[in-house]
């Protein structure tokens, strides 16, 4: 192959991959034709999380989900699972749940019915995501609520485990690519959840940042302390954002130089395993109108695309 894919792991890394979900996506070319070159993982941008997946109890919609993995089976891309136990997109009838031994059970069921469809065909999931909160500590959600201590987290990846038992279990989270609090909450967290004889196996950090952001010249040192969890680690939702919807040679060009910092910030570290870009091209991204992908909206590369390769 030519992409970045075979590139990434002709230098030994394990996959780059993307973010995509939908019929409209797959079956349209400019998307499904740059996967296939480019791509040797997928991750659903939404299809598997709670609120698609499960939004009443027990009803369950697989399509969306199966279309991907069906797409990816098919061609011969890896899935990394998004995600098992997040605080939003989260239907309301788990948010009503008041009582411990129910969430432990509702958890259990879910990690079973979702990881378990899809057993033996995904890479790695995102057990729990953006479980810390921004300055440190537990974000308040039903599961910290309802629990009152961190070992939601541990039914979660226990009942993953036992789902899926050769998919690589992660952690997930975002900003963590800054130092600080919400960082070392999140290191300690894995390293607690580790001694309690937990099943995780690799961190994730998502990774949206803004071009020219702070944390970009030391992205090697947040990948470096990550890894000291004895972790692999992922970067799993990398976009980089203009400011605003205006474009620019300069914002271009520098956005370019922050892809390839990045990428060879993971490209220098042992433990960083695998890239996943959070979407394909400028057309399809979550952040509207800011441009922070590696083709434009007519899918034609960017230099940031450039920039992506030169840090291979
Ligand atoms: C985003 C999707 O890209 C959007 O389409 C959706 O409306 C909201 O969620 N962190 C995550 C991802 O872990 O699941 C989020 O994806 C982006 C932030």
């Amino acid at each position: 192959g030519t992409g970045l894919d075979s590139l990434i792991k002709s230098k030994g890394k394990k996959y780059v991959g993307f973010a995509a979900d939908g019929s409209s996506q797959f079956n349209d070319a400019s998307i499904s034709d740059i996967l296939r070159t480019e791509a040797g993982s997928i991750t659903p941008e939404n299809s598997m999380k709670w609120e698609s997946i499960e939004p009443n109890q027990g009803s369950y919609n697989w399509g969306t989900a199966d279309i991907l993995v069906n797409f990816a089976q098919s061609n011969g891309k890896q899935v990394r699972g998004h995600t098992l136990l997040w605080h939003s997109q989260l239907p309301q009838w788990v948010k009503n749940i008041n009582n411990k031994a129910t969430l432990t059970t509702v958890i259990q069921n879910h990690a079973a019915a979702v990881a378990g469809r899809y057993k033996g065909k995904i890479y790695a999931w995102d057990v729990a995501n953006e479980v810390i909160a921004d300055g440190g500590g537990m974000r308040s959600s039903v599961f910290s609520q309802v629990f009152g201590d961190w070992t939601f987290l541990d039914v979660a990846f226990k009942a993953a485990k036992a789902a899926d038992p050769n998919a690589k279990l992660c952690l997930n989270d975002y900003n963590i690519n800054y130092t600080g609090a919400k960082l070392n909450t999140f290191i300690q967290v894995v390293k607690d959840l580790k001694a309690r004889g937990a099943p995780i196996d690799c961190v994730g950090t998502q990774t949206h940042v803004g071009v020219g952001d702070s944390s970009i010249a030391s992205y090697k040192n947040t990948l470096t302390m990550l890894a000291g969890t004895g972790c692999e680690v992922q970067i799993t939702e990398l976009d980089i954002a203009f400011p605003s919807t205006a474009s620019s040679s300069a914002l271009l060009t520098q956005q370019s130089n922050d892809y390839k910092t990045i990428v060879s910030a993971c490209m220098g570290t042992s433990a960083c395993t695998g890239i996943t870009v959070w979407g394909v091209s400028d057309k399809n991204t979550w952040i509207t109108g800011r441009h922070p992908l590696l083709w434009d909206e007519n899918f034609q590369k960017k230099a940031a695309y450039n920039g992506f390769v030169a840090g291979i």
